[in-house]
Parts: C-alpha cells; structure tokens; sequence
C-alpha cells in the first residue's frame, strides 16, 4: 500500500510516499528556518503562509522522486494534532483535497506517536521501549507498548528543551537556531564552570517532569551566583554548563523512568536529539540500548507519518472530510482505540 504523508505542524513542509508503513519511496522536507531566523524563533503566520504556498511543490517533488503517479497512491496520512493551528490547516486542507482529488482514504495522524514511530522506517524495533522526544514544541518521556500505545511519562511544565537552547542563544545574540549554535561553542568550553541547578519539582508529582524556566533564569538573570571559582565566564563556559544543565535536567528523569519500569531500550527523537552532549550521557550510560534515528527522521517529517498512517488504515480507520486540527493533545496516555 502506498500512503503519502504530510507534515505541516511546525516550520517543517514535508511530503513523503511510503510503502506499507516501511519503504521510503520518496521523502521532501523543506525548511523554514532561513524565514524564522530574523525573529529567533518560529512565528506562525509566517509559517502557516510558506507552507501554503510550498505545499503543491513540495508533494510534486516528492511525487517525482518516487517515480509514481497520483493514481498509483493508495491512501493519503497527514498531521492534523499536536502543532500550530494555521500551520496544521494547510496540510490537512491539501490532504483533503488530494484524497477527494484521487478519491482515496484519509487519515488524521498524531505527530508526537509519529515521532516514536520513526526509528520503525529504518530497524525493527521490539516493544516495550522509553521514548525521549525533545524539540522546539515537544519535550516527552514516555513508555511505548506498540506502535499504538504510548504513555507520556513526563513533560514539561513551561519551556521545551530545544525552546530553551534557543531563548538562551536568543538573549546571548549567538544565532538561530540555538541548539546547534549552543553545542558547537560548549565544545570549546568547560562545563564545569558554572552549576545551573536542576528544576526544583515536587516530586512526588512530578516524578518525570522538567522545568526550564529556573534554569533560564539562572543562566540570563543570575549568571554570577552560579559561577564556580577560577572560571571566566566566556560564551563557550556558558554555552557548556548550560548544555550539560539542561540535558542532564531530562536524562536524570528518563534514566528514574528506566530503573522504574526496567526497560532498558530507549528511542531518542525531536531536533535535540542531535546534542553531542546528549549522546555522548545516553551512549555512556550503563546497560542501556539506545537508538538514535537518522537525522532526518529525527526531526519533523512526512515519512513518520506515513509510516504510522498505514498501521492505523490497514485497522480500517478512516476519517472524513470534517476532519479537524488540534493545537494540543488531551491526556497522558494516548492509545487509539
Ligand atoms: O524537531 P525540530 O527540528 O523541530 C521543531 O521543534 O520545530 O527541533 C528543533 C529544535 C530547536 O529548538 C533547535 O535549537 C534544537 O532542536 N536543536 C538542538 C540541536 N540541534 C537542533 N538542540 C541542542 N543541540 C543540538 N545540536
Ligand atoms: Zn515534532
């Protein structure tokens, strides 16, 4: 079966064509980061107008990469929850009318299980795992039972982990996006020269949650209360023991997660799963199967969700023509019923 995906929920336009859930045939993924960069984050009118006038060339590029005509499509998977509203409107508009169009099946997808769904386009992953989904919009624990069944063991409760590498980059001028910029600088600094504290949670609550916030403070606000003597405070000493903060802030949480349940393989996705540092903390870990998806399936994308959309048309879901876009998503465990 050959589903095409689309991606719309963020600044990421994405069209791929995958064969039964498994076999990228094509994959375009056009981003707009060059357009966000003047504003040092994601600006959703901008986004919502580049993918509507991105999206008819993008899923033609993908269309001819894959060598298929529209009528070799067998049914049509797209994003419509969690993302921007304008942003999601226009992929699950053109995904409406392109299966109207061929008179073929729809399916609303959820990204963030689409995420968790990714590292199946390239390995054969078992169930159960501990999924770490960290990005500008998403920072998640959770524990994956099937392809189904997740349950968000914890999350944020202000800023997203990739939010914060950018706020910080934002404030110091170092560029956008922050993540990269930040990793490249901490790798000719020192991490020990300032200790950021970690986010004070209650923890009988919040036994998995994270919080930036505190650390953003500190970093911005209070920079010489946390500096450790003999340290000058150079970018790259921030950028380092900023980077070392707020991984550690969330690999402490899923390594609790890991003792908790005594899963030991872990799936690490969103654009943060790039850090150097990450990898390195989660590869020196003890005991531990970690996997990393390529880069591109790491961040946001329409093979993902082309991949998870066959699995939930092949149950027989289908949606209609009123199918409706989400901002957010309900509820900490999210299996399809
Ligand atoms: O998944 P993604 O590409 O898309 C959205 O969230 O929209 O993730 C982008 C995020 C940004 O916040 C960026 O700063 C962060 O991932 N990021 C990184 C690194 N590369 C990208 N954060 C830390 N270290 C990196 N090497
Ligand atoms: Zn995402």
């Amino acid at each position: 079966m050959n589903v095409v995906g689309i991606e719309s929920s963020c600044d990421e336009c994405s069209v791929a064509l995958v064969a039964d859930g498994k076999r990228i045939q094509a994959h375009q993924v056009a981003t707009q980061i060059d357009f966000h960069r003047p504003y040092s984050g994601v600006v959703p009118e901008i986004a919502s107008r580049k993918h509507t006038e991105w999206i008819l060339p993008v899923y033609r590029q993908a269309l001819a990469e894959s060598g298929l005509t529209g009528a070799d499509i067998d049914a049509v998977a797209v994003t419509n929850r969690p993302g921007l509203i304008g942003s999601l409107v226009v992929g699950v508009s053109f995904a409406k009318a392109l299966a109207f169009g061929l008179d073929r099946p729809l399916i609303g997808v959820d990204h963030v299980l689409a995420h968790l769904y990714a590292p199946q386009l390239e390995t054969e992953l078992r169930y159960p795992f501990l999924g770490l989904l960290l990005s500008g919009g998403h920072t998640i624990v959770c524990r994956m039972d099937s392809i189904l069944d997740m349950q968000i063991l914890g999350t944020t409760i202000d800023d997203a982990c990739g939010e914060a590498f950018d706020k910080v980059a934002k404030f110091f001028g170092w560029g956008y996006p922050g993540g990269a910029v930040i990793d490249r600088m901490a790798a000719a600094g020192d991490e020990r020269a300032f200790s950021f504290p970690d986010a004070s949670l209650h923890k009988g609550e919040h036994r998995y949650d994270v919080s930036y916030s505190g650390l953003k403070t500190a970093v911005v606000n209070q920079l010489e209360r946390f500096r450790n003597p003999g340290y000058p405070s150079t970018p790259q000493n921030i950028a380092a023991s900023f980077q070392k903060a707020a991984i550690d802030m969330v690999v402490r949480r899923l390594l609790l997660a890991v003792a908790d349940s005594g899963i030991r393989r872990v799936v690490v996705g969103g654009g943060v799963a790039a850090n150097s540092y990450l990898r390195r903390s989660l590869c020196s870990a003890r005991d531990l199967e970690v996997v990393f998806p390529s880069p591109l399936l790491c961040a946001d994308n329409a093979a993902m969700i082309a991949g998870l959309g066959y699995h939930l048309l092949r149950r027989g879901d289908r949606d209609g023509l009123d199918l409706d876009v989400a901002a957010r998503v309900s509820g900490f465990r999210r299996v399809y019923p």
